[in-house]
């Protein structure tokens, strides 16, 4: 039997697709490895949001290369979304035996078979209809608490920074009936938790179905698990989306929203389709209806032409939300995109930082008085295993998808446990059992 290891960057849905790879391989007698020093197949499941992204797994090919010469059986073989966006030049360094795009897994056997032979392949066709909605995918994740269930693929939004509808295609979304039968599978086999995925979960829509009346559908046929989902684009996610979570118990308090900038003119050159005002007012209905609820968000940093005042108006947004957390990044240009056409990358790198430290200590800041918050609170909290500090501790997330630690000997991974707050950091709510 063949050995695979995959190594997966990027986003949750890259850990999605690297599952149902691991399926496809599965079904065609290829056993899945974590050592890669006994692996027949290397691949690396990739992501080109960020040019720093992209120059880690140039890296990697490197180090993959090690093994390829020290046993010429080896194959080297890349996925995702630098496969789709950098092509056939990937094989031209002789360093890669294997490109495969986010659509192409299906092929994957068939140009293992061929690569295996010496022969380089490609396959890089994106698809109007994929969805890899019949296969059933094997989880990779240790615990067995959490799985993810990818909804749709694609993105038809086209912010102008952002490199992911080149690489991921058109937005399409998957037959209902298979996302509920996937998350009842993963109710049998003993998870707890699910997380619904795609770029901009609130656009799914399949026959009758908009994603309100999905979330519904799949909290009310597994009622013992939690239910998450992400991402929300603030001009997308409706009342009805809203309102279905906080009619069902079993959907967790917390929305990633992300904002990507506090200024209009930035918004608007960056295409994202609301304004300031209308986020806030997202943010305010979000509250209105679920004041428990947590709210995170991604911004960018130093995008096109970005002045001080501009800069200003991210950081008002973050102190007015008061974000309980936040994914924070430096603009990168990504060639293709209608940002790279249209305008200068002209904010200094020097400026991109500074201007990103001020939001990060901002954030770190809102993040601890939002744990203070928190403090005399008590918590349902899913195990997820013991905490990295002390194996007398475990460690878990709220419904806020807060992590909590507290000392605890007798609960295990996948139980649910009611916590009371003692303490908090920046990063962590402190707790004993209730
Ligand atoms: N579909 C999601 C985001 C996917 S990419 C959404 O629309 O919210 C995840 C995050 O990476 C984005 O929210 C953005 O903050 C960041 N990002 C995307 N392109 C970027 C770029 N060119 N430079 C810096 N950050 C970027
Ligand atoms: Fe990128 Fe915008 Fe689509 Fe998100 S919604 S994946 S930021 S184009
Ligand atoms: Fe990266 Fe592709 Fe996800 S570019 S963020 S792996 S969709």
């Amino acid at each position: 039997m063949k050995k695979v290891y995959i190594e997966t960057y990027g986003c949750q849905m890259n850990v999605a697709d690297t599952e149902v790879v691991f399926s496809i391989l599965g079904r065609e007698g290829y056993a899945r490895t974590e050592e890669i020093g006994e692996a027949d197949v290397i691949m690396a499941n990739t992501c080109s949001v960020r040019d720093n992204a992209e120059q880690r797994i140039r890296g990697r090919i490197e180090q993959f290369n090690v093994y390829r010469k020290a046993r010429p059986e080896v194959v080297v073989g890349i996925l995702g979304c630098m496969a789709e966006r950098l092509k056939d030049t990937l094989l031209e360094s002789g360093k890669v035996d294997i490109v495969a795009g986010p659509d192409a897994y299906r092929s994957l056997p068939r140009l293992l078979a061929a690569a295996s032979q010496g022969h380089p392949q490609i396959d890089v066709l994106l698809s109007r209809e994929e969805t890899y909605g019949d296969i059933a995918p094997v989880r990779v994740d240790k615990n067995g608490v959490s799985a993810f269930i990818s909804i749709m693929r694609g993105c038809n939004n086209v912010c102008s920074y952002c490199v992911v509808p080149y690489t991921r295609g058109a937005e399409r979304s998957r037959d209902p009936r298979t996302i509920v039968h996937e998350a009842c599978a993963c109710a049998q086999q003993g998870y707890r938790e699910i997380t619904l995925l795609g770029q901009n979960v609130d656009s799914y829509r399949f026959g009758e179905y908009d994603f309100a009346r999905l979330l519904a559908m799949v909290a009310e046929s597994v009622p013992a698990l939690r239910i998450r989902f992400s991402t929300s684009n603030p001009q997308d996610i409706s009342d009805a989306v809203l309102e279905t979570m906080a009619a069902h118990g079993n959907i967790c308090r917390h929305i990633h929203l992300p904002v990507q900038s506090g200024s209009d003119r930035m918004l608007e050159k960056m295409r994202r389709r609301y304004t300031r005002e209308q986020y806030l007012d997202r943010v305010a209905k979000i509250r209105a209806l679920m004041p428990d609820c947590a709210i995170s968000t991604d911004v960018i940093a130093g995008f096109c032409s970005e002045t001080e005042d501009d800069h200003r108006d991210t950081l008002t947004l973050f102190e007015e939300v008061g974000f309980d957390a936040a994914f924070m990044f430096q603009y990168s240009e990504r060639p293709g995109t209608l940002a790279a056409k249209k305008y200068p990358d002209d904010v200094p790198p020097q400026v991109k930082t500074r201007r990103l430290e001020e939001i990060i200590a901002l954030q770190n800041r809102l993040s601890l008085e939002s744990n203070r918050r928190d403090v005399g609170k008590t918590f349902r909290v899913l195990v997820e295993g013991p905490s990295k500090r002390n194996p007398a501790e475990l460690c878990g997330r709220n419904s806020q998808n807060k992590m909590c630690v507290w000392p605890d000997t007798v609960h295990r991974a996948g139980d649910f446990v009611d916590v009371k707050i003692k303490d908090c950091s920046q990063a962590t709510l402190l707790g004993e059992l209730a």
